[in-house]
């Protein structure tokens, strides 16, 4: 495990939106660094730019200021292809609402991104049928999405997020969908697979979802209001 490399590093971070003569500095000069390893929550009331934050992080968005490095690559310098590839392999991404493709049996949706990432036919069903039993999922691995409970879909989600090996997973209120038991086990999953060297960035409403692992970032009108470190 590469534990102290840098992962990722914020310079004056900036996402403004324009509207008409307003300016909504929804992030608003973020300097951090995040190593390797980490596994960092971001808490923040409604509208302080978490969204936005795990956007920019995940090459989503693009900051209107300052500088966001992953690893030693300027986001913003980097060609629409090169951003791509970044996308497809160095981060996974766990949706709130799990983004579930409804007519792909939860095995298939896990290995779509490896679909796309052209892995052979046998490769990602050797993957995807691991990942899933990883997981504690693989008795459903031929249900489709709308005969999996939420915890289940968001164990789906989890595994086709790790489906092409990323460095990092950026999750935006991942439990957020959940009752408190289903939210604690997607929560200690993801501390396992954090405990195995993947960096994750996960933003959560829910404080009594935080453990003594995780760096705790308060974001308030687009700046760190807070930080634990
Ligand atoms: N596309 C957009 N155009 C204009 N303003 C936007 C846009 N997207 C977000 N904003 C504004 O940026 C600010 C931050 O929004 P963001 O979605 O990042 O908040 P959040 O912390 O994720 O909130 P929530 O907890 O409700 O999900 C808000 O004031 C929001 O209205
Ligand atoms: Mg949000």
């Amino acid at each position: 495990m590469s534990g102290s490399r840098v992962q990722y590093r914020l310079e004056n971070l900036q996402r403004y939106y324009y509207q008409g003569a307003e300016v909504i500095k929804a992030i608003d000069g973020i300097e951090l660094t995040i190593n390797s390893g980490e596994f960092v929550a971001v808490l923040g009331p409604s509208g302080s730019g978490k969204t936005t934050f795990l956007n920019l992080l995940a090459g989503l968005d693009k900051n209107t200021g300052g500088s966001i490095y992953f690893e030693d690559c300027n986001l913003l310098k980097l060609s629409d292809s090169e951003l791509c590839d970044i996308r497809q392999f160095d981060i996974g991404i766990i949706f709130q609402f799990y983004n579930m493709h409804p007519s792909f049996t939860a095995q298939e949706n896990v290995e779509y991104p490896m679909m796309i990432s052209k892995v052979t036919r046998d490769k990602r069903q050797t993957r995807a049928t691991s990942l899933l039993q990883q997981i504690g999922i693989y008795d459903k691995r031929e249900n489709f999405p709308a005969e999996l409970s939420g915890g289940e879909k968001q164990r789906v989600g989890i595994a086709r997020a790790l489906a092409n090996d990323p460095k990092v997973i950026i999750a935006d209120e991942p439990t957020g969908d959940l009752d408190s038991e289903n939210a604690e086990a997607i929560i200690q999953l993801l501390l396992k697979i954090n405990s195995e060297g993947k960096t994750i960035i996960m933003v959560t409403h829910d404080e009594s979802l935080l453990t003594e692992e995780m760096r705790i970032l308060h974001l308030v009108d687009g700046k760190i209001a807070y930080r634990t470190m």
